[in-house]
């Protein structure tokens, strides 16, 4: 039953009553937004305004919002099996899913743990690596991971992640990790060496692949990643992909995976797995890493799990967005996208304010060339972000970087939109 108050109160005025929101600093949050409906690519607010997700809703939606595909294959699913344990019993979408999955992965990739999010994957990853270790009696305890990374907000996830104003807090208690550049033609021969130097020590290496999303889409090539993996496997260093932000369509190929010629003994899946419409996550490994538990010996047992496990709607959800994913429609959607971000990229990068301009797949970034420099804290980032709502945008910039990472769906004429836009805010600011 609604009290008088929910009854006069707006949404908006009854979230800041009970709601603390993420990433935000409550004292001068920004009103929220109070949305009441989402289709294709379009999120509707509760005026009626319509907005543009030009970022895929924090980069997790593929094929456009409340698909009915997906809505009507969950709404069968919950009728029938809702959640049940995961130890001790299964059920068809969780095994479907992982047999789709594993279909499309790198062929060494051999069995599928579920966990719920981006860092719970990356979590069970870590612990995957380093008990593959200890189950053998061997100390490999170290982590190698690039700079600047971002792996998840959970304690493990923060460790091999860059430390930035968000870790600072609570440094102290994140685990020591060797940090190395991304590679590049000019710096992969040193990198290696680095590698070599303490190679006996470290468990794994653990890396976003080709774009290093929150750190500002940062890109690097395909060709020094291969090399830096194969340096990797040769000394004996197991290699984590994570491809939370990069699976599923985002670099222009189902995974980054599919750009590279070494495969990985990890990997971590999240985000798009379900389209975006439900939490899940998902961490596949090799044969050899799952052998390395199997033993009378309970203690090498992998003691990781979630309440919610492998959900039967989340994973049917899954299932069903990679039926989408694989359509031939969607695949020329993507096509699609890279080709116009192509295009735009050229039209802009001479531009005054275009400090750089990247992309991968679907994925465009544009920084802004700002006196302070690069900083998630630069003024230049609100200023910015309300100028793309007012206009009906969705853009969330990280600092002096903006991306635009849309829905598969999204059409010719949005893109347009977004891309003069674009061009008008670089005219101002
Ligand atoms: C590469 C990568 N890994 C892990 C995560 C964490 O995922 P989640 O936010 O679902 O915990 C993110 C989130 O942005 C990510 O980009």
């Amino acid at each position: 039953m609604k009290t008088i108050e929910q009854d006069t109160l707006s949404l908006t005025e009854r979230d800041l009553k009970v709601i603390w929101h993420p990433y935000t600093q409550m004292l001068n949050a920004i009103i929220p937004t109070a949305i009441v409906r989402a289709e294709g690519s379009y999120l509707f607010d509760d005026d009626g305004k319509r907005y543009i997700d030009a970022i895929s809703s924090w980069w997790v939606i593929l094929h456009g919002h409340s698909h009915p595909y997906i809505a009507d294959r969950v709404s069968a699913q919950i009728r029938k099996l809702d959640q049940v344990i995961f130890a001790g019993f299964t059920h068809e979408p969780a095994v479907e899913l992982a047999e789709k999955l594993l279909g499309l992965l790198p062929l060494n990739q051999q069995k599928v743990f579920y966990t719920d999010n981006g860092s719970t994957s990356v979590e069970v990853a870590l612990k995957m690596c380093v008990q593959y270790w200890h189950n053998q009696g061997k100390s490999r305890k170290m982590v190698l991971a690039f700079h600047h990374g971002y792996h998840g907000d959970t304690f493990g996830a923060m460790s091999i992640s860059g430390r930035s104003a968000w870790t600072a807090p609570f440094d102290t208690y994140l685990f020591e990790v060797l940090y190395i550049d991304t590679p590049t033609a000019e710096n992969i021969a040193g990198l290696k060496k680095q590698i070599s130097e303490v190679s006996d020590q470290l468990a794994c290496f653990v890396y976003e692949p080709l774009v290093q999303g929150s750190a500002g889409m940062l890109m690097y090539g395909a060709t020094e990643l291969d090399e830096l993996m194969r340096h990797c496997r040769a000394e004996n260093v197991l290699l984590i992909q994570d491809e939370v932000f990069t699976g599923f369509g985002r670099t222009g190929k189902h995974f980054a995976a599919n750009h590279l010629r070494e495969a990985p003994d990890v990997m971590c899946f999240s985000k798009g797995l379900t389209g975006g419409t439900m939490p899940l996550g998902v961490t596949t490994c090799t044969e050899n890493i799952y052998n390395a538990f199997l033993s009378k010996d309970k203690l090498k047992t992998l003691f990781h799990g979630h309440s919610f496990t492998a959900n039967p709607l989340a994973c049917t959800a899954a299932s069903a967005s990679i039926d989408l994913l694989l359509r031939e429609e969607t695949q020329q959607h993507i096509e699609r996208i890279c080709r116009r971000h192509a295009g735009f990229m050229s039209r802009i990068h001479n531009h005054i304010r275009v400090e750089s301009v990247r992309q991968t797949g679907t994925i465009l970034a544009i920084e802004w060339r700002t006196e302070t420099g690069t900083s998630y804290f630069d003024d230049l980032r609100n200023l910015l972000y309300d100028y793309f709502l007012s206009k009906g945008i969705l853009m969330r910039p990280l600092g002096n970087v903006i991306y635009i990472l849309p829905p598969y769906c999204i059409s010719d004429k949005d893109l347009d939109f977004i891309y003069d836009e674009i061009e008008g805010a670089l005219d101002i600011y």
